[in-house]
């Protein structure tokens, strides 16, 4: 990897380096487990700040362009409401239609007239490796949030937060994800961030949603247990971990194909009823039918403390990369 202005820029800084500092935020794969635990607990410490005092002044003077070419909620005001909360300033890009991008301006293009009005840059583009291309034209920090089928790096470490808050630990799971592993880019990064740690993995999909090859050849380089099926109804009663995935739509070429998968699992209060007592289900959200309504109120659903978690982690992230953790 080349030098970049960022790597400079951290070494004249002579900041004490927690390994973030300047860096960008591309893959999961970029964390170890020294780097787990910092970032987790840095959430920590945020989850504390929010509810005792709702914001502080870390990011103060710092400036942060949201930039979504995807439609986003969660990620992207969970991104703004992270900045403000830490005394910070967003220029928001929710709507590139709006933007230059309409008039053709290419990526690397609106990456770098960002970059000169912002501190740290928050992407999300429907193209596999896009956040990774804005990285290499940027000297900000770019954080991904979401390049298409991808990785969504960010959703997996709140998951991991999420995983930990809600029965203590990660060692000796039993993860199962459900739906569309395929298109899912939430279970890709989380697949690929859970294989540093000791976990059973399950895969339930329909055939033709199956977890990518990449995806797989990661746990099984790293030599974790992991079992491939179609049916939920089996595997319910043991796991720890249920996640559950939207089919992604807008990722089929072929609508009648979407149909046919659509409503292929439902978690409803008959499938809870055969899980066990301690276990969560998580969702990344936005559901369409795969989580009924009635579960909500169940305790095990996690899925609304998922998305809250996702502030803490982003916080965490963004003062870790402006060197404020
Ligand atoms: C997910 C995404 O965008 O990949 N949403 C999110 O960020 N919480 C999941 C989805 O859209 O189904």
């Amino acid at each position: 990897m080349n030098l970049k202005t960022k790597d400079v820029d951290r070494m004249a800084a002579n900041k004490v380096d927690n390994g973030f500092y300047g860096q960008d935020i591309i893959s999961v794969s970029q964390f170890d487990r020294t780097k787990l635990d910092y970032i987790l607990s840095v959430a920590t410490e945020m989850k504390v700040l929010v509810e005792r005092f709702g914001s502080a002044d870390l990011l103060q003077g710092k400036i942060l362009a949201n930039l979504f070419y995807e439609p986003s909620t969660r990620t992207s005001s969970s991104f703004m409401a992270s900045m403000l909360r830490l005394g910070g300033q967003v220029i928001p890009i929710n709507n590139v239609q709006y933007s230059s991008v309409t008039k053709g301006e290419s990526l690397p293009d609106t990456v770098r007239t960002l970059e000169s009005y912002a501190d740290v840059i928050v992407i999300r583009h429907p193209e596999v490796g896009s956040a990774a291309t804005a990285a290499h034209y940027a000297s900000k920090p770019v954080i991904n949030a979401g390049d298409g089928v991808g990785e969504h790096p960010t959703q997996a470490l709140l998951d991991l937060y999420t995983i930990i808050e809600g029965l203590g630990d990660v060692h000796g799971l039993k993860v199962a994800m459900v739906g569309d592993l395929k298109y899912g880019r939430t279970v890709h990064s989380l697949t690929k961030l859970l294989v540093n740690y000791p976990v059973e993995f399950v895969f339930v999909s329909p055939d033709n949603l199956r977890m990518p090859g990449d995806v797989l050849s990661v746990v099984q380089a790293s030599g974790h247990p992991y079992l491939e099926t179609e049916d939920v109804h089996n595997i319910v009663g043991e796991v720890d971990v249920l996640y559950v995935t939207r089919v992604q739509k807008e990722r089929f070429t072929d609508l009648a194909e979407y149909d046919l998968v659509k409503d292929r699992y439902v978690v409803d209060s008959e499938l809870m009823s055969r899980a066990k007592e301690r276990m969560i289900v998580m969702h990344p959200l936005p559901r369409v039918n795969e989580i009924s309504y009635a579960v909500d109120s169940d305790p095990r659903a996690a899925y609304f403390r998922q998305m809250r978690n996702g502030m803490y982690i982003r916080m965490a992230l963004l003062a870790a990369v402006l060197g404020k953790a």
